[in-house]
C-alpha cells in the first residue's frame, strides 16, 4: 500500500488564522487556531485590514506549530482558502501557502471556504454521499443538492443577510458583543420562543431563497419602544425560533423535493442549539438522516479545509501557484 497522503492546509478567509496537517481523510495530526474575535469586538464587526496584519503576525506561529508535528519530507500537497472571504485576509494564507508549497516542490491546492464548511459533516470518511447541504454561517446562507464530492448544485441563497449576519446583526442591537450568535443562543436557553412573533421572511416563497433583513428590522422596530431587561431570553428565543423555522423548512422541502434522505447542516450557525434540536426533530418525522461537523469544525478552521483538499488531492487535483485569490462567492466556482 502506498503511503497515506499528508495535507498542510491554511485557512485566513476572515478573522481566524488557522492551519491543519491531516493525513488522509481523518487521521488529525495537528490543528491550531487563532481567533482575532476580540481584537475586531472592540471594532463591533471584523475590520479588514486589521484582519489581514493579524494574518500576518500570527500566520508564521500557527503554521510552525502544525509543521513541528511533521518531518521535512512529509508533505503531499498545501492547500489554502483562496475565497470567498475578505480579500487581504485571503492574499495572506494563500501567498504562505503557495510558498511553502513551492519550497517544498509539492502541489498547490486552492480551496474553496463554502466547499470546506460542505463537506466538514462527513469529516474522516472518504465518501460523500448524495445529500442536501445547507451552509450557515456568518457570510453565507446557502442551500445545495449535493451528487457526491464536486458535484455541487445551488438549490437557494440568501437575498439579503446571511443568517450569522441576522444573529450578529440582532446581537448588536440588544448590546451582546461581536460576534453575538452564540451570546443569543446562550440567553435563549432560558427564554420562550413563542412569546414575540417575529417575521418568518419567505418562508412560503415557493422556491429555496432565504430573506433574514426584513426579520432584523422587525427586532429593530420591536427593540426601539424599550424593553426591560428581563424580557432579553424571550426576545432571543423568539428572534432565534424564526431563523430556525425557516432554515428547516427549506432545508426539510429540499430533500423531500430532491428526493434525498441524507441532509447535512454546516457553517457557525450550526452550533445553535435551537436549529439543531428543531432539525432532529424534523429528521426523525422525515425518516431523514441528519449530520452535523464535529466540535471545533463548524466555526472556520483550516481542518475542513485540508479534508477538502485531501479530497482533490485524491481526485488529482492541483492548482498553479499563480492561481487568484476570489473574494466573492461565485456559485459557478463550486457548482458541476
Ligand atoms: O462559519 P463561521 O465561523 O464564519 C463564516 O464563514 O462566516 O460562522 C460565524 C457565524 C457568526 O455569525 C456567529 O455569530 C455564528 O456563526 N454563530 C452562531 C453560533 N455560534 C456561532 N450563531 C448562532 N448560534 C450559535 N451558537
Ligand atoms: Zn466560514
Amino acid at each position: 500500500m502506498s503511503r497515506p497522503r499528508t495535507v498542510l492546509a491554511i485557512e485566513t478567509s476572515c478573522d481566524e488564522t488557522a492551519a491543519a496537517v491531516l493525513r488522509e481523510f481523518g487521521d488529525v495530526v495537528a490543528h491550531e487556531i487563532f481567533s482575532q474575535a476580540q481584537i475586531h469586538s472592540a471594532f463591533g464587526g471584523v475590520v479588514p485590514e486589521v484582519a489581514s496584519r493579524n494574518h500576518l503576525e500570527s500566520l508564521p506561529f500557527v503554521v510552525g506549530r502544525v509543521l513541528d508535528k511533521i518531518r521535512p519530507g512529509d508533505l503531499d500537497a498545501v492547500a489554502a482558502t483562496t475565497g470567498p472571504g475578505l480579500a487581504t485576509a485571503l492574499l495572506v494564507g494563500a501567498a504562505a501557502a503557495k510558498g511553502i508549497a513551492i519550497g517544498a516542490g509539492v502541489p498547490f491546492l486552492a480551496v474553496n471556504h463554502i466547499e470546506g464548511h460542505l463537506l466538514s459533516p462527513f469529516f474522516g470518511g472518504e465518501e460523500i454521499p448524495a445529500h442536501i447541504a445547507l451552509v450557515v454561517s456568518g457570510g453565507h446562507t446557502l442551500l445545495f443538492d449535493v451528487e457526491g464530492f464536486g458535484k455541487y448544485n445551488l438549490l437557494g441563497r440568501t437575498r439579503d443577510d446571511a443568517a450569522g449576519e441576522a444573529f450578529d446583526k440582532v446581537a448588536k442591537l440588544l448590546g451582546l458583543g461581536y460576534p453575538g450568535g452564540a451570546e443569543i443562543d446562550r440567553l435563549a436557553r432560558g427564554g420562550d420562543p413563542g412569546r414575540f412573533d417575529f417575521p418568518r421572511g419567505m418562508l412560503d416563497s415557493g422556491d429555496f431563497q432565504f430573506s433574514f433583513s426584513g426579520l432584523k428590522t422587525s427586532v429593530r422596530i420591536f427593540l426601539e419602544k424599550g424593553f426591560p431587561e428581563r424580557d432579553l431570553p424571550d426576545i432571543c428565543a423568539s428572534f432565534q425560533r424564526a431563523v430556525v423555522d425557516v432554515l428547516v423548512a427549506k432545508t426539510f422541502r429540499a430533500a423531500q423535493a430532491q428526493n434525498r434522505n441524507i441532509i447535512s447542516i454546516s457553517g457557525g450557525v450550526s452550533t445553535n442549539a435551537c436549529l439543531r434540536e428543531s432539525a432532529e426533530q424534523a429528521a426523525e418525522k422525515n425518516r431523514v438522516s441528519l449530520r452535523f461537523a464535529p466540535d471545533g469544525l463548524r466555526t472556520d478552521n483550516a481542518l475542513m479545509i485540508a479534508y477538502a483538499a485531501a479530497h482533490h488531492l485524491a481526485a488529482g487535483h492541483s492548482h498553479p501557484c499563480d492561481t487568484d485569490i476570489r473574494p466573492n462567492f461565485d456559485p459557478a466556482s463550486i457548482c458541476s
